[in-house]
């Protein structure tokens, strides 16, 4: 077989990346280029020194060259986009020659510095050979000191789009080639400081140092290392010991350390702490931890994988508003920035490595290079990159051998090489069942049910008893968890409830943070988010690749509110006169938070006990808070932090609900007139029980029981053929099966009381025996409609009901305010975030806009809703806890879109159904489907709402 052309060739060791006040050229900003079909066709004109490169095109670096009109971006996730025939790629292989000129004066040795270049380049310095890049997402440095001259230089890089090495990269995301990191030239001064490792550990008040310093031509000799503000000054190697606050995520405590030679100096900003496994337990100075993590992509709708600085620093502060505590940096090294960031403002993070061999799973892991070692150089190698450019972080407190590439001897090499360079932090791999190699148990999209299981160490044996015995005394994580793709993700509450019952459950890391969609305009310039399939793509995975807790401009789903609930790190729950408050933080007390309460219009401040990390204590409720309406308490920032101001809201809870207006009196007497029963203000048809309003046509009630379906009641199987993680059936497919869109009605009367009105109706689907028994049971008051509803089951249905609501139709496009929870959506199994108050929106502000159309924006525990035109006129409705949805569009007219602009221009009005029960909506996308106690089984359902005209 070919060697594998997998390994760089040409860069200098590994090493820390470090401030320094050596010389630095940033080489970002307009380079020339020039395009190639494939590698075989490219010219062979990069040896010339003088290459002329005026004629060229021009693109920034850094840059991913679909983005900026040149070739397309191609979206699959597991599925490789060419033959599997390892080492080989095909002769199609876009090349971008990337040029630029720089003026430069030598003075110790000179590197050029690459930090990310996807996915394979040669570069050139003079049209002197210096090396390859082999590692989209890792850095390569080479020793250009021979090739440099004073005055002006040529550096060409030549990238190819494919090699052998996209068989090592095939995370779920986007291909986009490019030299999408920054480039620079550094001076490495004679004497100066090459490498740094720290090694700053953290026991019982203490703080122990140690630092190892290479020096750039041999001995460190004159070398001193300092922390000013602990009073250190050391020799490299040398320990020290000093009284030190240590780092967490919850208090990240940084000390500026000093590394000064006679000719460079170097700063780091160090962190005290002691990554420990304990049993099962995984601890941080003493202390178990509990991951409120994500995984966080790096991706920009309209630079691809070119993130900007405010960007990263945005979306990182925006976890730390949402209590998210934890990043696995899925499935790459972040660019350089994002591991100080963490430092800075307190991230657990697990820092994993450019490496994915998922697409063999499709020639049954035939030629895995995971399994082979003629790819274990590399795979060494790449594990080397990632841990040596960040290992001075105190953020990162694991290191990951990388994602999905199976099982194999790499795996064991990959471990070895990580544990030589590193045994301070223990590691994480997933994609291998047996966790031989690693140091924590850790699964994906496991069940809750199975997630019990392995909490409590009962998980089904591995066959060697060895093996068994190593993997069940390890703390256990869920790497990926809660698949947050379009409405969701559901179930939030289960996964958490199990992680606080456990010692060994030590969290998870929800998938995923981000959608990775691309800003794209149809013809008539309304813009969308592009997802796989919309640049022409044969092989691809659609929609799969937005499946994230803010979108692709980090703009908060609905999702993102729950999980700030969910994770919160200090729980309230309001008793008769009293909060229980429980701190579950990992490390801090609760000094840096203060109390705050509201009922009505009345609030005020309330002192948080001062408890340590698991202890709970009980605070009497001032007496203004107590009373009936809906009372919050709220644990607020005591004092402005590096990621949100004082009174940022932190935990809070709620207790009491809205007061249910009274229900109307069945006074009025049913007149009949012609073909219409007239009730109050009510006209009910007499052979199509159709209701009207004063003048208003309801155009219903219509009883439904289907909605769009959302990415997870489609399933794994639609969303993306080849996601594998299919745990449950699509409820979407079984409820198209039986029919369940499309119900007809036949009324079986309409039925005249001496004070009510009652129509009957059987609903129900082609070609089958099963339907739906519904009666509508109207009263009034002369002036509001009392509506009863009654629904029963016929016959026996093969699935689940989506929702059991009535619908109506309104003729204008109404204002909305209600009543019960808020500001946005909540189903069955999600809207922890949402509370009780009182609401307004347009219409359009009621849906979410996922980049597929599909269900969403109901609004739930609902007791007033008023809906209104221009002029306030339009429709109260009251009730004790409905749930609604209104939209310009129909359940089938979303469900046939594929993006929000496939949609048809709005008309005027909306579809209003009121909900009386709802099927949840789970994770079913990929993981487990709706849990059992929001799962619509059909069943008989009753619920009543007063209807009244305004004004
Ligand atoms: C996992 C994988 C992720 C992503 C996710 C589904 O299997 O590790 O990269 O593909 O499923 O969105």
């Amino acid at each position: 077989m070919t060697a594998p052309d997998v390994v760089p060739q040409g860069t200098c060791a590994p090493r820390a990346r470090f401030e320094t006040d050596a010389r630095i050229l940033s080489l970002d900003g307009e380079w020339a280029v020039r395009w190639s079909d494939s590698p075989a066709t490219a010219p062979d004109d990069l040896a010339d020194p003088d290459l002329d490169i005026a004629a060229w095109d021009r693109i920034p670096v850094p840059s991913s060259w679909p983005l900026h009109g040149h070739g397309a971006p191609l979206y699959a996730n597991k599925r490789f986009p060419f033959p599997v025939e390892p080492p080989h790629v095909p002769d199609d292989n876009p090349v971008a020659d990337h040029a630029v000129r720089f003026d430069w004066t030598p003075g110790g040795r000179t590197l050029l510095r690459l930090d990310g270049v996807d996915a394979a380049g040669t570069v050139l310095v003079n049209g002197i050979l210096v090396g390859t890049t082999r590692g989209s997402r890792l850095v390569h440095e080479f020793d250009i000191t021979d090739a440099v001259r004073p005055g002006s230089n040529l550096l060409v890089i030549r990238v190819a789009q494919w090699a052998p090495t996209s068989y090592l990269e095939d995370q779920d995301m986007w291909w986009l080639p490019g030299v999408f990191r920054s480039v620079a030239v550094l001076d490495r001064p004679a004497g100066g400081i090459r490498d740094v490792r720290v090694e700053a550990d953290w026991t019982e008040g203490h703080g122990t140092l140690r630092v190892e310093v290479d020096a750039e031509d041999g001995e460190a000799r004159s070398v001193r290392i300092r922390v000013p503000e602990l009073g250190l000054d050391l020799a490299p190697g040398e320990t020290a010991t000093a009284v030190a606050e240590p780092w967490s995520a919850e208090s990240p405590r940084l000390y500026d350390l000093e590394i000064a030679s006679a000719v460079e100096t170097a700063r780091l900003r160090i962190g005290f702490r002691t990554v420990r496994i304990d049993g099962v337990r995984l601890m941080v100075n003493d202390r178990p931890l509990l991951l409120r993590g994500v995984n966080r992509h790096e991706h920009d709708p309209d630079l691809g994988r070119v993130v900007p600085r405010e960007v990263v620093e945005h979306e990182l502060r925006l976890m730390k508003q949402h209590n998210i505590n934890a990043i696995r940096t899925s499935h790459y090294p972040p660019h350089p920035d994002v591991p100080a960031l963490a430092d800075e403002l307190g991230f657990w993070v697990i820092l994993e490595c450019d490496f994915e061999t998922h697409g063999f799973e499709y020639v049954d892991w035939h030629g895995n290079p995971t399994d082979d070692p003629a790819y274990e150089t590399a795979l060494r190698d790449r594990m080397a990159r990632t841990v040596e450019r960040d290992r001075n972080h105190p953020s990162i407190i694991m290191w990951s051998l990388g994602n999905e590439s199976y099982a194999g001897c790499n795996i064991a090499a990959m471990a070895d090489e990580a544990r030589r360079r590193d045994a301070s932090r223990p590691l994480h791999y997933e994609g291998d069942r047996s966790s031989a190699h690693v140091d924590v148990y850790s699964r994906m999209y496991a069940h809750p049910e199975e997630v019990a299981v392995i909490g409590r160490g009962e998980e089904e044996p591995l066959g060697d008893a060895a093996l068994d015995a190593h993997r069940r005394g390890m703390p256990f994580i869920l790497c990926e968890y809660a698949h947050a793709m379009g409405n969701g993700p559901g179930g939030l509450r289960e996964y958490q409830e199990l992680f606080e019952s456990s010692d060994r459950a030590a969290g998870g890391f929800i998938w995923e943070w981000l959608e990775h969609g691309i800003r794209r305009h149809t013809a008539d310039g309304r813009e969308f988010s592009a997802y796989g399939g919309d640049f022409g793509e044969h092989v691809h995975d659609g929609n799969f690749v937005a499946d994230g807790l803010v979108d692709a401009d980090r703009r908060p789903r609905p999702g993102l509110a729950d999980v700030a609930k969910v994770f919160a790190p200090v729980r309230l729950t309001i008793g008769e006169s009293a909060v229980t408050v429980e701190n579950r933080h990992d490390v801090v007390d609760l000094s840096h938070l203060r109390g705050v309460w509201s009922l009505d219009s009345a609030r005020g401040t309330f002192d948080l006990p001062g408890i340590g990390p698991g202890e709970s204590a009980t605070v009497p409720l001032p007496p203004g808070a107590q009373g009936p309406g809906v009372l919050t308490v709220a644990a607020v920032l005591a004092d402005d932090t590096n990621w949100a101001s004082a009174g940022h809201e932190v935990a809070w809870a709620q207790r009491g609900a809205p007061v249910a207006p009274a229900a109307s009196s069945a006074s009025a007497v049913p007149e009949r007139g012609g073909r219409g029963i007239h009730l109050g203000p009510a006209r009910i048809d007499a052979v199509t029980g159709r209701l009207s309003l004063g003048g208003l046509d309801l155009a219903g009630p219509e009883l439904v029981l289907w909605r769009a379906p959302t990415d997870n009641d489609l399933g794994a199987a639609h969303a993306a053929p080849s996601s594998g993680h299919d745990l449950d059936p699509p409820e979407a497919a079984d409820w198209d099966a039986a029919e369940l869109p499309r119900l007809m009605t036949r009324v079986l009367g309409v039925d005249v009381e001496p004070d009510a009105v009652v129509v009957r109706t059987r609903v129900a689907p082609a070609v089958f025996g099963w339907g739906a028994l519904v009666a509508l049971r109207y009263e009034s008051d002369g002036d509001a409609i009392g509506l009863h509803v009654r629904v029963d089951p016929d016959g026996t249905w093969p699935c689940t009901w989506a929702r059991v609501g009535l619908r109506i139709h309104l003729p204008f496009t109404p204002s909305v305010r209600w009543t019960g929870l808020g500001p946005d959506q909540a189903y069955p199994d999600t809207g922890l975030g949402q509370r009780l108050g009182a609401w307004e929106a347009t219409l359009e502000q009621l849906r979410t806009d996922y980049v597929r159309p599909q269900e969403s924006g109901s609004r739930a525990q609902v007791t007033e809703l008023e809906m209104t035109d221009v002029a306030g006129s339009g429709l109260r409705i009251t009730g004790d806890g409905f749930a609604f949805t209104a939209n310009p569009w129909t359940a089938a007219e979303l469900a046939a879109a594929a993006h929000p602009t496939d949609l048809p221009t709005p008309r005027d009005g909306c579809w209003l159904t009121i909900d009386f029960a709802q099927h949840g909506v789970g994770t079913g996308a990929c993981g487990p489907g709706v849990l059992p106690p929001y799962r619509l089984e059909p069943r008989s359902v009753e619920g009543r709402v007063a209807l009244r005209l305004l004004p």
